[in-house]
């Protein structure tokens, strides 16, 4: 293994994407000692930049993650010492996304640093969908390894209905093997996404209660407390329910209900996220909501509408808020409401899963609670973000003569409980598509089933030209998704309602 090399070529390499996560993950990669000893990073792109200026760039957005118990200065010497040889492994090169010659000459370049090892390509392509292809083409007819593995990252957009994505799949595979393709949905990198099946499956109280006899609603919560600024021209085109809700929470959820897979092999998980969406019935317009952020004027600053972005259309309808109602018709799940709610611009940012249990039947304590049974139920709250945390609310009697119940938390609280730093999701799906581990990464047949549950309902949102409701940047969205709540009988758990 000593006598190969991994060369990374970052292609879009002076996008945001690349700036703010790829660079900072293969660094921090680096620094924990996990790419291999020969490895080359390049970045591509079409502007003309020197190795030096491509340094320069990259050295903006390093950090280094420093365990908070032991914060020597040795360690801040090492991180500056780290990052320079880092920064010299790092090369630049200009080219065009669709020029097979100035691939074949980033494939010059790159068997120059490979010094005649055998050598594994990884491409990151980090660029708009419409040169998607082009540059597959390119770097797998010109630039593709001659005597180890090519293995092509690409991101979202993977289309933007069943049509597309398959026209999609079926362009890439001219010219790379499914094998080869890393679709990331960088959810699944997240620590307590990835943590979602050892909290299931290695613990025993959990996992008698993961299904309809014992839950009564599951909640998928991404929001975000600032709206599509400098990004309207990609959003306009797609929307929340592409951009969050198809890919991120549908992923979350997928894992969330899936049957036990065979064993944590790749095929055998992907295999379980396959059924359980295909077991899933294709979103009705009558259990969605829409919503469109407006402008909102508060303590003296203004905040724009959605519209006002100068690369949206004014009379654009193209939701930034949705919620929705999903159902899985299998024997585990008939009948559990499993909502989802994704929104821009709203109070607060946070990604969470909650999970309401049902009541406790026969209840002796029924009457302690008043008439709001429902608060009186356990819920685990799984916080994907920020603050990392896993909690369960349990009614517990407050100390004291008297016989008064509250509900308190049993806190898996990471920042108190872990010292080191979290990783970013991007580091951990690196790693996987350098180590050709593929659990993390979607399969092309969880794609098509991911968009079959989504294309009638977006086409219908198109067609019939529905109209977003609107709310002011900042609040917590349209009512409307709590009507949609209250006809399963559910009530939006809301971390800024916790005590
Ligand atoms: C991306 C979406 O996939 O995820 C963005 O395109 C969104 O609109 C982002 O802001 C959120 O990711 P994170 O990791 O910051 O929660």
């Amino acid at each position: 293994e000593n006598e190969s090399t991994v060369s990374i070529t970052v292609v879009g390499a002076s996008g945001d994407l690349a700036k703010k996560k790829i660079f900072p993950a293969l660094f921090a990669l680096y620094y924990e000692g996990c790419l291999p000893e020969h490895f080359t990073i390049c970045g591509y792109a079409r502007s003309k930049m020197t190795d030096a200026e491509l340094r320069n760039m990259v050295s903006r957005t390093l950090t280094c993650r420093i365990d908070k118990r032991q914060v020597w200065p040795f360690l801040l010497l090492n991180c500056d010492e780290k990052m320079e040889q880092f920064l010299n492994r790092c090369f630049y090169h200009s080219g065009q996304y669709d020029s097979e010659k100035n691939f074949s000459d980033l494939d010059k370049k790159l068997k120059q640093h490979e010094g005649g090892r055998v050598c594994n390509r990884l491409f990151y392509l980090s660029i708009p969908p419409n040169i998607f292809i082009d540059a597959v083409k390119c770097a797998s007819m010109s630039a593709s390894s001659g005597n180890g593995w090519t293995r092509v990252i690409v991101e979202k957009p993977f289309g933007r209905d069943s049509e597309s994505s398959a026209a999609l799949t079926k362009s890439l595979k001219q010219y790379l093997a499914e094998d080869q393709i890393f679709r990331i949905d960088h959810y699944l990198g997240k620590e307590l996404v990835e943590n979602l099946s050892v909290l299931r499956f290695s613990n025993l109280i959990f996992e008698p209660l993961w299904s309809r006899q014992y839950i009564r609603n599951v909640q998928l919560i991404f929001s975000e407390d600032f709206g599509t600024e400098g990004r309207g021209g990609y959003f306009d085109n797609y929307g929340i329910i592409r951009d969050i809700m198809q890919n991120h929470l549908l992923q979350i959820l997928a894992l969330f209900a899936m049957e036990t897979p065979v064993s944590l092999d790749a095929e055998d998980i992907r295999n379980e996220k396959v059924k359980v969406l295909r077991s899933m019935r294709p979103l009705q317009l009558e259990d969605v909501v829409v919503g469109q952020y407006k402008s909102h004027t508060k303590g003296g600053v203004t905040y724009p509408a959605y519209t006002d972005d100068k690369t949206v259309p004014k009379d654009s309808l193209t939701p930034t808020f949705a919620a929705a109602a999903l159902f899985i018709n299998n024997a585990r799940w008939d009948g559990v409401p499993f909502l989802m709610k994704a929104g821009k611009a709203l109070h607060t940012k946070s990604a969470e899963i909650r999970v309401q249990f049902r009541h406790v039947p026969g209840n002796l304590y029924n009457r302690n609670f008043g008439t709001d049974l429902d608060r009186a139920t356990n819920e685990l709250v799984i916080r994907v973000q920020p603050d990392e945390a896993i909690y369960l609310k349990i009614n517990n009697k407050v100390p004291g003569l008297g016989m008064r119940l509250d509900r308190s938390n049993l806190n898996l609280h990471y920042a108190a409980r872990y010292s080191k730093e979290i990783p970013d999701a991007y580091e951990r799906l690196l790693l996987d598509a350098i180590e050709g581990e593929r659990r993390l990464f979607i399969r092309s047949d969880e794609l098509d089933a991911a968009w079959s549950l989504f294309t009638p309902l977006l086409k219908e949102l198109e067609e019939k030209k529905i109209i977003p409701e609107y709310y002011p940047y900042g609040s917590r969205g349209p009512v409307g998704a709590h009507y949609l709540a209250a006809r399963y009988k559910v009530r939006w758990g809301d971390i800024s309602l916790e005590q």
